[in-house]
């Protein structure tokens, strides 16, 4: 009998402690996991964040950070200052390991953003939000946490943008005069798994 992997069910685990629960399990194997399924999209949101943020030293939020893959790609992109939060210890004790992060904080589903301060320039979301990932409200509350001229570098995955009140949420900040959409940009996901991913760069303009 074979086993199923974790990457299989991920996208239909719900959020909250079973969400959590099987991040810590995962949090070993996790980055051979998505290396070997050539994972693209920390690269995508860090490239992305560097074409509208060009000072490198600014204080960066990296929410649900994981192991710190998005890290990585952010201090390959050039940036200093990286703060990470997750709902798995587990997943953060990989990513201290690394060695990249100013700050790495638990956070609570509760209060996803309880770390973000007025000094934080730009919020990241790689692979953080969305199936498999946090819910969907994690996506308002992050545009509710920016300073003005703040910037939000998320990506949204296939299975994510098949329930279109995801981008629902962005087009109505926008329509609010709320945000603005500085680009985005579909492309590779996990290509091994034909997936894609939408990476948007967002503006919080009051
Ligand atoms: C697919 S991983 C992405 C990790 C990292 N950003 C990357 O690109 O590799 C999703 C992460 O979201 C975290 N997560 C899930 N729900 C969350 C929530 N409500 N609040 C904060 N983190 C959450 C999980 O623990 C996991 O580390």
């Amino acid at each position: 009998m074979t086993s199923k992997h974790i990457m299989d069910t991920i996208y239909q685990v719900t959020a909250g402690k079973a969400m959590q629960d099987t991040y810590d399990q995962w949090a070993e194997q996790y980055d051979a996991d998505l290396q070997q399924r050539d994972y693209r999209t920390p690269q995508r949101v860090a490239q992305a964040l560097a074409r509208h943020l060009p000072d490198r030293h600014a204080p960066i939020l990296d929410f649900a950070c994981g192991t710190g893959l998005s890290g990585h790609a952010l201090r390959d992109a050039g940036f200093t200052c990286i703060d990470g939060v997750d709902l798995s210890e587990k997943m953060l004790r990989q990513a201290m390991k690394k060695g990249i992060y100013r700050t790495l904080t638990p956070c609570s589903v509760e209060q996803p953003f309880a770390a973000v301060t007025t000094a934080h320039r730009a919020i990241v979301a790689s692979g953080a939000i969305g199936a498999g990932a946090a819910p969907m409200a994690c996506l308002a509350l992050a545009i509710e946490h920016l300073s003005k001229d703040g910037l939000l570098c998320v990506s949204l995955n296939d299975h994510t943008l098949e329930d279109p009140a995801f981008e629902a949420v962005i087009t109505e900040a926008q329509g609010q005069g709320v945000i603005e959409i500085l680009e985005q940009e579909h492309g590779p996901h996990l290509p091994a798994l034909n997936l894609g991913a939408k990476v948007y760069v967002l503006r919080k303009l009051i």
